[in-house]
């Protein structure tokens, strides 16, 4: 692929990861990704925005090349990740004059990644700006989106906000603009709900901060662009500030068919109340699937079967991810089988201190469900109906 021209002077010269299915290792990558870096000429001076993973550098240096990028004078690294900032060492290599823009803290994580000596370092302020002569980059402290040294660059006179993983997705496409909005919503919100949920409320001030600011366009470092700006702003701001929804997320292993069984009862049970369930099976669960589906969440009811005397692995490893999440959900419970004793109930409401949640009864049973549980589950979803009765629920 070569440079996509946004306009006389801006070009996109990131790369396109369509074959990465896993990021850090952790994360599921359906739609693949992209490492977006974008180069800004001036009349004076010329500034490459981020670089790309260093498994592509070779991609970014190909499009300096094809521009005739003969100079360089600044390389903005909003975020030292090194999906960002990898490349910096064969940027800094062939532009040695170059000098690396960040925050102080990033400045230090650069050293300590061994990405840029701090001697080609400039650190800037939070407002700060930098004149490419008739272009004029200011730059927004944005800690915790979602690293602590992150910041965001707007190009003053042409409207656009490069926020690096801010409103990004993980999304290969040749589409320079989002022109699949309903594509690019899943993308993003499966992106906001696996990086970015767990610092909501650090990212309402940062979104109450971006109203004071003229964006005509945001041009983040994964997925295409926004060249219809509220279209995301308005879905972070539904995310990270709306009403729950009136829906379980209902994470399970079953073994034997017991905790299933349980599980499709309450399912039913809640069904019929009027509440939405999404299931997940976490033995085979795509995690990001569930991520997003905690994102407006009202209730989590986690169900396992006793290994041991613990709840089965696979539901600790997505409790402890969905702790890490710290979605807003308001209500939890926990149903599921055992065989002669454990402490499951102890040990999973050990692994939630981050949910803000309320704990309803939880039904865990002895072998086979009875009809005396089953109706302890009835009982469990009229409560769930009952409780969400209460809240201001967002449309589903
Ligand atoms: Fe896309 Fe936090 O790096």
């Amino acid at each position: 692929m070569t440079p996509r021209k946004i306009q006389t002077g801006i070009h996109w010269v990131g790369a396109i990861d369509w074959d990465r299915r896993l990021f850090d290792d952790l994360i599921p990558l359906p739609d693949g990704t992209s490492y977006n870096a974008y180069l800004i000429e001036g009349s004076e001076k010329t500034a490459l925005i981020d670089t790309v993973d260093p498994t592509m550098s070779h991609v970014l240096l190909n499009h300096l090349d094809h521009l005739g990028a003969e100079r360089i004078d600044y390389v903005i690294a909003n975020h030292a990740e090194q999906d960002h900032s990898g490349t910096l060492p064969q940027i800094l290599n062939r532009y040695p004059t170059a000098q690396v823009v960040a925050t102080p803290k990033c400045k230090g994580m650069l050293a300590d990644l061994g990405l840029a000596p701090p001697d080609q370092v400039l650190a800037v302020d939070d407002g700060a700006t930098l004149s490419l002569g008739g272009r004029t980059l200011e730059f927004i402290h944005a800690p915790w989106v979602h690293w602590p040294e992150t910041m965001l660059t707007y190009l003053r006179e042409d409207k656009i906000l490069f926020p690096c993983d801010f409103f990004g997705s993980h999304l290969a496409s040749t589409d320079l603009y989002a022109a699949d909005e309903g594509q690019v919503y899943q993308a993003a919100k499966r992106y906001y709900a696996e990086i970015m949920m767990p610092f909501r409320r650090i990212i309402q001030k940062h979104l109450k901060r971006l109203e004071s600011y003229e964006i005509a366009l945001i041009a983040p470092s994964h997925g295409p662009m926004y060249s219809r700006p509220e279209f995301i702003l308005e879905a972070y701001r539904d995310w990270v500030l709306g009403d729950p929804k009136n829906v379980v997320v209902l994470p399970y292993i079953s073994m034997h068919g017991s905790t299933r069984m349980m599980v499709n009862h309450l399912v039913d049970a809640l069904v019929e109340r009027g509440v939405t369930v999404k299931l997940f099976n976490v033995a085979v669960t795509d995690i990001g699937e569930l991520a997003m589906a905690l994102v407006d969440a009202a209730t989590i009811v986690i169900g396992s079967p006793t290994v041991s005397t613990g709840a089965h692995p696979n539901v600790v490893y997505a409790t402890y991810l969905a702790n890490a999440l710290r979605p807003k959900a308001k209500f939890a419970s926990i149903i599921g089988s055992y065989g002669w004793g454990g402490k499951m109930v102890e040990q999973i409401t050990g692994l939630i201190p981050n949910l803000k949640v309320e704990l309803l009864d939880p039904v865990i049973v002895r072998g086979h469900p009875t009809d005396k549980d089953l109706a302890a589950l009835d009982k469990l979803a009229a409560d769930i109906a009952e409780k969400h009765s209460t809240l201001s629920l967002a449309e589903e």
